[in-house]
């Protein structure tokens, strides 16, 4: 009987205790961040008021693989490694000689891969005297899984979530109480920019943006306090390395080498965790495709221009080269909502503009059918962001059927859909639209909550 295997499990033992640092390997070299006053190269001790030094220093290694702390390996022994599925049920529905696998990241408590970087940014800081840590959330994704790091490391955490999430949104937020985080909407009165706010517009809704002001401006204001970003630099990316790194081990039980690696884009962490490995492969002639899928209302890697811009909306981070929509741009309320962000990772951003890696957008009705599709298939029902993935996935897999040809597809499933049940009973409704980006849309819009 042919192997009909469905799960690929690792076991403890086989957990990575290294993440790998691509810098090293790149074959161009990257363009340095930018002190947002100066405009010169950022300096370490720029960045130490508010990231402990072993966080800065990862964001700056030229070594090529880091150590993963036995702490921060005790931690994810929670739930790693997780499985690699073989999606047969989705294979067969779409009559595809192509092979299809799935690495599940929403095995995690918090569900989805954020933890993989919370547990080690709460175990740095910790280690470094800090007795807290604040972040901003949209809908929670994020605040939820660093509320879980700093409870299992002992460390206070505040977490400025944007108001109309807060009140619209519950569950995440009584997730983050429920692992002992402190929430506030955002604007609040606790920071000078929350008040400046709300002196102007006493109902202000808030915004991402906002919210990274109060929880930059907290950490900044507090020597016992850090601030902890939960995408987009190098450190996040290295963190979330251990997921393709797994991966390698799960398809060689498998088997099989994946022909593209594909993820969904917002900042760029749970991509690069997947593909990053890959790409040491690639760079050293491996034909692997790379792809990062986002949503064509935030169309940031395919319709963004590459340039040095700030990572949030008010303008005090320091500058990145990456490709961007601006600053100041808002996105559409897609129900994707970690996939909402106007810039991409400056590791992802160079890649794609040196031709390592390709990226791809779809409106949103596209990938709730595609998601509808996966649960009723394999059963999962997927994160909105998620489900960017598995829409390019089944469209890679109907070429293969077109080309008569097998094709070996990965695809990184970075969370569940459990807190998204509004999203999926307005696609069920009919309510879903699609939304055309337009550059032009600088205009505050009403800021939405799920991000
Ligand atoms: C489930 C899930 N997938 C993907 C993302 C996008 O983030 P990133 O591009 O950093 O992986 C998020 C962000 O909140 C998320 O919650």
């Amino acid at each position: 009987m042919a192997d009909e295997t469905v799960k690929f499990v690792l076991t403890e033992k086989d957990l990575p205790d290294y993440w790998v640092n691509v810098l090293p390997a790149l074959k161009e070299p990257m363009d340095p961040p930018l002190h947002p006053a100066t405009r010169e190269p950022i300096k370490p001790e720029d960045l130490a008021p508010i990231f402990p030094m072993a966080l800065i220093e990862q964001e700056v290694s030229m070594k090529p693989q880091i150590d993963i702390p036995g702490e921060v390996i005790d931690v994810y022994k929670l739930w790693r490694p997780t499985p690699l599925f073989r999606a047969r049920r989705l294979e067969r529905a779409l009559d595809t000689p192509a092979h299809i696998y799935y690495k599940y990241e929403g095995v995690s408590p918090a569900g989805s891969h954020k933890p993989n970087t919370a547990v080690a940014q709460a175990y740095y800081n910790k280690k470094e005297g800090i007795r807290r840590l604040a972040t901003e959330t949209g809908a929670g994704q994020w605040g939820s899984a660093l509320a879980l790091a700093c409870r299992l490391f002992g460390l206070a955490c505040t977490v400025y979530m944007v108001k109309v999430s807060y009140f619209q949104k519950p569950y995440r937020r009584i997730m983050i109480e429920t692992w002992g985080g402190e929430i506030y909407p955002s604007p609040s009165d606790r920071t000078q920019s929350g008040r400046a706010i709300l002196e102007q517009d006493p109902d202000s809704p808030g915004s991402l943006g906002i919210a990274i002001s109060e929880a930059v401006e907290d950490a900044a204001t507090h020597p016992d306090t850090n601030y902890s970003l939960g995408s987009v630099l190098n450190h996040v990316c290295l963190h979330q390395t251990i997921i393709g790194l797994e991966c390698k081990k799960q398809m060689e039980m498998a088997g099989e080498q994946p022909d593209v690696v594909i993820g969904c884009f917002g900042g760029g962490s749970n991509f690069a965790g997947i593909a990053f490995p890959y790409l040491l492969d690639k760079l050293n002639g491996s034909p692997v495709r790379l792809m990062a899928v986002e949503p064509e209302a935030c169309p940031s890697l395919t319709r963004g221009r590459y340039e040095y811009d700030h990572g949030d909306t008010a303008g005090l981070t320091p500058l990145l080269k990456m490709y961007t929509l601006g600053h100041k741009f808002i996105p559409p309320k897609i129900h994707a909502g970690g996939l909402r962000y106007h810039g991409a990772a400056p590791l992802c951003s160079h890649l794609l503009k040196h031709g390592w890696i390709e990226a791809r957008a779809y409106h949103q009705l596209a990938v709730f059918e595609a998601a509808v599709q996966f649960a009723r298939t394999e059963g999962i029902v997927p994160a909105p962001e998620s489900a960017h993935a598995i829409r390019a996935a089944i469209d890679e897999a109907l070429q293969a059927r077109e080309e008569g040809r097998k094709r070996v597809i990965l695809f990184n499933l970075s969370g569940h859909g459990h807190f998204d049940m509004s999203a999926y009973e307005s696609f069920f409704a009919g309510k879903l639209e699609n939304y055309a980006y337009q550059p032009e849309s600088g205009r505050p819009q009403q800021p939405d909550c799920q991000g």
